[in-house]
């Protein structure tokens, strides 16, 4: 039996768990979203070290052996206090999605990375890219396209404007990739296609998945389930998440 414990901020993380799922790299898989606090993005950090620990305590209980931080703002500022408190392995879509991009972009490609204001400021994705080489990285927070992913709002008037409130200095046209620094954002895929027609999408579960697989060896299993669990509202929460998981 292996499982795999899954935390993030809230329901956003179902979109990595929906790709391990889907993988079947686990057995199980346990998802913790902390609906009761989210969001992590605006907070700082030693607040957002102090839930991820909280996360993981939680998880062990399931006998994990391995903890998937699905959570970008989570992954950006407490992986080595993790790591420094789980037997197993800990992996952060942070490093799961420089990898994605070193396997797809060339090095001279114009970046755009978006995130939470915590995953931006703190500078992770950009030195973890400026040390493979990328130097030509634009970095926007853009929080406001979580409450419309909460709300289930993915395309449409709201997240036109939404998109033109921060994208409307940037030639569209020019950008060859987009890290989807947040949970949230895969979400949104139809909307960045239509706006950045030429960019390759970085998307965190996808990243997370080819990771597991290349540097950790795992593969199919005949059967892979999940439990999800929340800190409130955890009906509704279990409602939303299994649309998110099930849909097309
Ligand atoms: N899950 C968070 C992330 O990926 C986004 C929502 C939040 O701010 O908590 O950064």
């Amino acid at each position: 039996m292996n499982r795999c414990g899954i935390f993030d901020s809230g329901i956003g993380g179902i979109s990595v768990a929906r790709e391990i799922l889907r993988a079947k790299l686990f057995n199980k898989i346990i998802y913790f979203g902390d609906t009761a606090r989210v969001p992590y993005g605006n907070k700082n950090e030693s607040t957002i070290i102090r839930y991820s620990l909280e996360a993981l305590e939680f998880l062990k209980n399931f006998n994990i052996d391995f903890l998937v931080v699905a959570c970008n703002s989570a992954s950006s500022v407490a992986i080595d206090e993790l790591r420094k408190e789980a037997s197993f392995p800990v992996v952060g879509v942070i490093e799961a999605g420089v990898r994605a991009v070193e396997k797809r972009a060339k090095r001279n490609d114009n970046i755009l990375l978006i995130g939470t204001k915590r995953t931006i400021a703190s500078n992770k994705y950009q030195s973890l890219l400026k040390k493979r080489g990328f130097n030509n990285i634009m970095a926007i927070p853009t929080p406001l396209l979580v409450p419309l992913v909460e709300e289930e709002i993915y395309e449409g008037r709201l997240v036109d404007d939404v998109f033109e409130l921060y994208f409307n200095g940037i030639n569209k046209d020019e950008i060859d990739v987009i890290i989807l620094g947040c949970t949230h954002y895969p979400f949104l895929i139809p909307s960045f296609k239509k706006h950045f027609k030429k960019a390759t999408l970085i998307h965190s579960g996808q990243a997370i998945v080819e990771m597991l697989e290349d540097e950790y060896g795992l593969v199919k299993r005949d059967n892979s389930t999940i439990e999800l669990f929340a800190s409130e509202g955890v009906d509704e929460f279990r409602k939303k998440a299994l649309r998110w998981l099930f849909q097309s």
